[in-house]
């Protein structure tokens, strides 16, 4: 089919529920977030129990949110695009199946999303000029990896972490530091009024040949810092939240300009929860243009997790001529380089 001129997108991977309407595969009519960190934050984490079962309760207002603030009637739809994996298993069938039914009530097509396609759409969406062939960072909370992403065929890994998620560093950091959950904005924050030189904390892996990165060395390292220097002051806090910040981003700057230079691509998009970081943003883009290469950010509100990424990412697929079936499934790990469809 050409791209949809409506389509409803529906992510639920996490805790948030999020529904939006897109028209054209690109003009957001509406994007609705409905977040569950009240739900999650005093266990300091998110459930996973609690997760799905609050998507239950809410996901049918968020959808009719998203629909009225489009003005668009559910009948004007011309397909739902929903996130079909990775994440967790409970919220991702809250969606999939409200998904399902609702374009089988419709009679179009349902497409499931996969939500890394889903973050790299957010990019694709709001920059015009992000040609194919480009690389793709993602960083997020469950994921730090390095795409080539190509046209016409699925992205290819070059390299990702081997034990913890950047996002997931900022969020464990953060904790350490006695900032609330979701940490990583808070220790973002907190970091601004921090010397980042005041600690020489690990850039693992920087220097190493490769895409490989890892996160768990470096939260070992602040972790002892805490221990050996209780209880911090509010100066010590802020230099160990900016060295944080300054060592968890430089190993991304590092990795993303070599490999512009290694795959011969001046293309850059920076995706996912952390891309949203200002120090990241800012040396990225300083990177950029020293070595002659062009970056791409979605705005903020793409960046975190949101369902106009997923509705962006399905209208293409469905272009493309992909469809699913209605025994379409969620899965808790599916890579990206090995679609399912
Ligand atoms: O993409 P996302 O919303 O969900 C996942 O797919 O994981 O990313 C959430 C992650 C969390 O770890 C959060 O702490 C982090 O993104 N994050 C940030 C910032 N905003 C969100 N990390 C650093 N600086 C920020 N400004
Ligand atoms: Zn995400």
């Amino acid at each position: 089919m050409p791209t949809p001129h409506l389509v409803l997108g529906i992510e639920s991977s996490c805790d948030e529920m999020a529904a939006a309407v897109l028209r054209a595969g690109r003009e957001i009519l509406a994007s609705v977030v409905h977040s569950q960190l009240e739900l999650h934050r005093p266990y300091g984490g998110v459930v996973p129990e609690l997760a799905s079962r609050d998507h239950v309760r809410t996901i049918s207002q968020v959808v009719s949110k998203a629909l009225d603030e489009a003005q668009v009637g559910e009948r004007e739809l011309e397909a739902v695009a929903v996130t079909m994996g990775p994440g967790l298993l409970g919220s991702l069938l809250v969606g999939l199946s409200f998904a399902k039914a609702l374009a089988y009530r419709l009679g179009i097509p349902v497409v499931g999303v996969h939500h890394l396609a889903g973050h790299l759409a957010a990019a694709e969406m709001v920059s015009p000029e992000l040609r194919r062939p480009y690389l793709g960072l993602v960083v997020s909370g469950g994921h730090t990896a390095l795409y080539r992403v190509e046209e016409g065929a699925a992205p290819k890994l070059l390299g990702e972490t081997s034990d913890d998620a950047v996002g997931e560093a900022f969020d464990k950091v953060a904790k350490l530091l006695g900032l609330p959950f979701p940490g990583g904005p808070a220790l973002a924050q907190l970091a601004q009024s921090g010397r980042e030189e005041a600690f020489a904390l690990p850039r693992p892996r920087q220097h190493e040949p490769g895409y490989a990165f890892s996160y768990s060395g470096l939260k070992t390292a602040v972790a002892r810092l805490v221990r050996e220097r209780e209880p911090l002051d509010a100066a010590t806090r802020a230099d160990l939240a900016a060295s944080f910040q300054a060592a968890a981003t430089d190993v991304l700057v590092s990795k993303a300009r070599r490999a512009v230079a290694d795959e011969g691509i001046a293309r850059l998009a920076v995706v996912g929860g952390v891309a949203a970081n200002q120090r990241l943003r800012e040396r990225i883009a300083a990177a950029a243009r020293a070595d002659g290469f062009a970056a791409t950010f979605p705005p903020l509100a793409l960046c975190t997790d949101n369902a106009a990424m997923v509705a962006a990412a399905g209208a293409r697929s469905l272009a493309a001529g992909e469809r699913h079936d209605l025994d379409l499934t969620a899965f808790s790990r599916l890579p990206l380089d090995a679609p399912v469809a």
